[in-house]
């Protein structure tokens, strides 16, 4: 290597990728003839010709690693955002970098201009490959050389693997419902006992998908449809539970005792009238006592399932406590003094975490997810065990997936992923946008943890969060479908 090549690789390679990533976000804001349009132009020129000694220029991500020419540059504190915005940048246009060939010192103005707002609009493609691609002819550029993403097999292989997981946690989601619903159905016709090895295999299955990816799991609870509550309800608490109880590394039996129980845990409320259950007016003091009695009932209903008497006992008094709180101040009320099983505890916070944004129109209050978060926090040690609810938290992120959000720059936008092991980083969103027919539209991911490389502030901030039902979201069209 020259001595001229080690002393581009930091300050010139790094200036270069700067000037490039600078370039194609002032392209998207500004028109072609602003100020800032035209210096970025000019600096990329400069940047090409003070790199560019051979016949190309080659800039790449391989590993998280940024490379020019080969020439790995350095991970520091002052590189660190630049190169977190480039590496999230050129992911979400499935490449790994670019080449740009000798020709690129002839290239106009306006040619580059073009190139770059191409890339750009690329990553709101559902193939933003193949749109960059043609793009590019039809614009006649050929002095830049696309690296594509596929050319690190095992990336494509991971994201093949996503899918099919996430294919599997909906077809989990979709048998549990209909078990625990065909159970609950042979108890209500007074059917004797009632067998439950169909659902004791769903829930086999749930964990080993599970204990794969948790992730999946942890924001399946959005694909709640409104309209249909109650059994959708035991599902999502079956899975907020075994996320909890895989986090804090409870063994596979465990987690599908935890499951069954979770599944289960509102049984008892088959035995209420409708019109109670349902009740958007205060309830007199009969009928809370009947809604105050379903943990119980529910205890005394698995008593009706074909089960061995050992796993009915595991099961028992965790659905009997999944109301009496933390600090035994809940219902019903009993001369209970024992504190709540780890089971208990468990289920009482993916219930409520699961009452509280689930969107029942017979609800007064609906909080947003991360809002329901915030409220069960702030009641730790006293209705919830305060170290659960940091796993839990912790597991959901601060702005859990479904999360409907107001950004500075006006748009709305779904959490579709948020980074749930890292409180500094922000989640990815997916911008909405309204139709003539006021229904919703996914445009392009974004990342909110992008930062602008000039300023280094955050390129959107959040000004507010909603529930999705506020505006009529359903969170499933957007985040689970492929377009
Ligand atoms: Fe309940
Ligand atoms: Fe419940």
């Amino acid at each position: 290597m020259s001595d001229t090549a080690k002393y581009r690789s930091y300050s010139q390679f790094e200036e270069f990728l700067h000037n490039f990533y600078s370039l194609s976000q002032t392209a998207r804001i500004h028109s072609e003839n602003h100020t800032l349009v035209l210096e970025g132009i000019e600096k990329f020129t400069e940047s090409i010709n003070s790199c560019m000694d051979d016949e190309s220029l080659t800039f790449k991500i391989s590993n998280d690693q940024l490379y020019v020419d080969d020439e790995k540059l350095a991970y520091n504190r002052t590189t660190k955002n630049l190169f977190d915005n480039i590496i999230r940048y050129y992911d979400t246009r499935s490449l790994d970098g670019v080449r740009l060939l000798e020709s690129v010192k002839q290239a106009s103005a306006k040619e580059i201009l073009a190139f770059m707002r191409l890339l750009d609009i690329s990553g709101q493609q559902p193939e933003p490959l193949t749109w960059l691609t043609d793009g590019l002819a039809a614009e006649n550029i050929q002095w830049v050389e696309l690296i594509k993403k596929t050319e690190i097999p095992q990336d494509e292989e991971s994201y093949k693997s996503k899918a099919k997981r996430r294919e599997r946690a909906r077809k989990d989601y979709t048998c549990a419902k209909a078990s625990v619903e065909e159970v609950a159905q042979k108890i209500k016709d007074g059917k004797g006992e009632v067998g439950v090895r169909k659902t004791v295999r769903v829930v086999q299955d749930m964990v080993t998908n599970l204990i794969e990816d948790d992730e999946v799991y942890s924001a399946i609870s959005t694909l709640r449809v409104f309209d249909d509550y109650t059994y959708t309800h035991s599902v999502n608490v079956a899975m907020l539970s075994m996320c909890i109880g895989r986090r804090i590394t409870l063994s596979r039996r465990n987690l599908v005792n935890l499951g069954m129980c979770a599944l289960f845990h509102d049984l008892g409320k088959i035995e209420i009238p409708s019109e109670v259950l349902h009740k958007k007016e205060k309830l007199n003091v009969s009928e809370k006592k009947m809604i105050e009695e379903h943990s119980l009932n529910s205890s005394r209903l698995l008593l009706k399932l074909k089960a061995s008497p050992d796993s009915k006992a595991r099961l028992l008094v965790p659905m009997f406590e999944h109301h009496l709180k933390y600090d035994l101040s809940g219902y019903p009320h009993a001369d209970w003094k024992k504190p709540l099983t780890l089971f208990g505890k468990i289920i009482s916070i993916a219930d409520k975490y699961d009452t509280l944004t689930s969107s029942r129109a017979y609800r007064k209050y609906l909080l947003s997810p991360d809002r329901a978060l915030g409220y069960m926090f702030d009641r730790a040690g006293k209705d919830y065990d305060p170290t659960l609810i940091k796993v839990f938290i912790n597991i959901m992120g601060v702005y859990p997936v479904g999360t409907l959000l107001r950004l500075d720059t006006g748009e709305l936008a779904l959490v579709v992923s948020s980074p749930s092991r890292d409180f500094s980083k922000r989640p990815l969103v997916c911008i909405l946008e309204k139709e003539n027919d006021g229904s919703y539209k996914k445009r392009e991911i974004i990342n909110l943890d992008e930062r602008a490389p000039e300023t280094d502030n955050y390129v959107r901030e959040i000004i507010e969060t909603y529930h999705p039902s506020t505006l009529g979201i359903q969170p499933v069209q957007h985040i689970f479908s492929r377009n």
